[in-house]
């Protein structure tokens, strides 16, 4: 089967990129609103953009022609927290995609505790496994639809006692959890482990 890029539009082109693109991580991502209550939303467009310094990003689209809550916060005031999301966490983390209106907390709607970060005034959740502390660096937005990709440096992980040994983080005590298409979700199956090459252990 072949299809033509020509023959899609945004919704269908959408629609079989998060079949291709597979499994994806998701940033489950806090910020702080003009008002001060803590914003939570997933987005599973999201990946790592440099190590040195360390630097993630996440796409996000538009809602009705208007940044979502999450990307506005963010470039109104520079800084976030980046979740990890592990098997105890899907239903809380689905739940809080829900369209909330903006002076509606997710964190205090759904009853998930905070705790005070170190290097952002943005809160971190107490139950994720790993956070990420960061600071926006660039909204950079390709094609027609006006989402953004937004890049933040990290300045600081928190990662659950015992789940990083050398630097490494154990993925089977981790639990992570993946989106496929859609509201589904995948957790890891086999891993398979295969001899590292140097010619790219650090890329
Ligand atoms: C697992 C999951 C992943 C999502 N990934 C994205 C994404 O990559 N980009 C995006 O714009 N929205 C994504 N969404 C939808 C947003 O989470 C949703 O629009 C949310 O209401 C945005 O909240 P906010 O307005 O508080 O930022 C995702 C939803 C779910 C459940």
């Amino acid at each position: 089967m072949k299809i033509s890029a020509d023959s899609l539009n945004g919704a269908t082109a959408y629609r079989l990129l998060t079949g291709v693109v597979v499994p994806r991580p998701i940033a489950w991502v806090a910020t702080l609103s003009a008002a001060g209550l803590v914003n939570l939303a997933p987005f599973s467009c999201f990946t790592f953009v440099s190590a040195d310094p360390p630097m993630v990003g996440f796409n996000a689209g538009l809602r009705g022609g208007i940044r979502k809550d999450t990307a506005r916060n963010i470039q109104e005031r520079g800084e976030y927290v980046v979740h990890v999301v592990d098997e105890s966490l899907v239903d809380p983390m689905h739940m809080s995609a829900e369209d909330y209106p903006s002076d509606v907390s997710e964190a205090e709607a759904l009853g998930l505790a905070t705790e005070p970060s170190d290097m952002v005034a943005v809160p971190r959740l107490s139950g994720a496994p790993i956070a990420l502390e960061c600071v926006f660096d660039r909204a950079v937005s390709f094609g027609r639809s006006g989402s953004e990709f937004l890049v933040g440096e990290v300045k600081l992980f928190h990662v659950r006692d015992g789940l990083c040994t050398n630097g490494k983080i154990d993925t089977q005590l981790l639990r992570p959890v993946g989106r496929l298409a859609g509201p589904v979700y995948g957790t890891l199956g086999d891993i398979i482990a295969k001899r590292a090459s140097a010619s790219y252990a650090n890329l």
